[in-house]
């Protein structure tokens, strides 16, 4: 049950012979979404996300946690992981638990569309469907069910994705440098959703530490708390989440992986913005995309007509194939 060393090979999609399944997660490639930009000397690249092995950029924390905790001990043959998700890292769990042999259950909610539900079971194990819309303190909210789970069994290892620290220390180590070497240091600003902050907060640590004046924007749908927290200053004890449609972005309480001191500035979004932007890429430039992506490039968007001039890096964070029955389909969007 250990993990193989090597499994960050930017070159395991081109590698002359077989590689391990862990060796598709990450070196993802980006494309050039600067027709999408409101400045011509703005470029928008994305980072192809989409194309990690369980469909989305959360492989890369899967990876990480699993491996960390195999190091460390705290998972051990014998147990079961347990993980509450939005549907994304479900899936990055689920398969990091098959390649290694372990039994697994995730917690998600009814918001989760049931292309992201039935992906989670593929990989043969447990999905709990918990309400959506409970406050972020209720028993009964996804987040609250895998902490019950954990502090009852011992042999439940709770990847806890919103507080571990390997999860930003997963894009640290790889989203982040990257970035970096794809655009030979020419980045000048890097947008993402948060959910559970880790994207935003691991690459914005490594970025600022190879280059100070990076600037690190948050993209926030309209209902999320993260916008009154970070641009308002509201106390967490007093935020009040709404609602919103977009998948995997937002959120209802404040994660402790998000560092707000790797951001800058913030854009907001909402579902239509979103939504809009996702189905104009797939038919103008064929690239099928999930909502959270239409977020980042809306937000990026936006930030582009109010700079002279840069790099805009944004992550396109899973694929359209996850929600053919909702953002795809014209019945579910009116
Ligand atoms: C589709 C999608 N986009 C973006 C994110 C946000 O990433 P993070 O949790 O690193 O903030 C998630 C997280 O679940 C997601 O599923």
């Amino acid at each position: 049950m250990t993990d193989p060393k090597h499994w960050r090979s930017t070159h395991a999609r081109i590698a002359n012979g077989p590689v391990v399944p862990q060796q598709l997660i990450g070196g993802t490639p980006m494309i050039d979404l600067s027709e999408f930009s409101a400045n011509p000397k703005v470029k928008i690249y994305g980072k192809c996300e989409y194309l990690n092995p369980s469909g989305s950029i959360k492989d890369r924390i899967a990876q990480e946690i699993l491996a960390r905790a195999l190091e460390t001990g705290e998972l051990k043959a014998g147990m079961t992981v347990v993980a509450a998700t939005s549907g994304n890292t479900g899936a990055a769990i689920a398969m990091a638990c098959a390649i290694r042999g372990f039994p697994y259950i995730v917690i998600t909610n009814q918001k989760t569309s049931k292309e992201k539900i039935d992906a989670m079971r593929a990989y043969g194990g447990e999905v709990i469907v918990a309400p959506s819309g409970v406050p972020a303190d209720h028993p009964d909210h996804y987040q609250n069910i895998e902490a019950t789970m954990c502090a009852k069994n011992p042999k439940f290892y709770g990847v806890n994705q919103y507080d571990n620290p390997y999860n930003a220390d997963a894009y640290e180590k790889t989203l982040g440098p990257e970035i970096w070497s794809q655009t030979e240091g020419a980045v000048t600003h890097f947008v993402a959703g948060g959910s559970t902050g880790g994207t935003i907060t691991g690459t914005g640590r490594y970025l600022k530490s190879v280059d100070p004046t990076i600037k690190i924007v948050l993209a926030d749908p309209k209902g999320s708390v993260l916008w009154d927290y970070f641009v308002n200053d509201i106390p967490e004890e007093e935020l009040v989440a709404k609602s919103w449609e977009v998948e995997g972005v937002g959120k209802d309480s404040i994660p402790g992986v998000l560092d707000t001191e790797y951001i800058d500035g913030a854009v907001m979004g909402d579902d239509s913005s979103s939504f809009r932007m996702v189905r104009t890429v797939a038919e103008s430039s064929g690239v099928l995309l999930g909502g959270s992506s239409g977020l980042n490039l809306h937000a990026a968007r936006v930030l582009s007509s109010h700079i002279k001039e840069g790099t805009i890096v944004t992550v396109l964070c899973d694929s359209g194939v996850k929600y053919l029955s909702k953002i795809y389909n014209d019945e579910w969007l009116q």
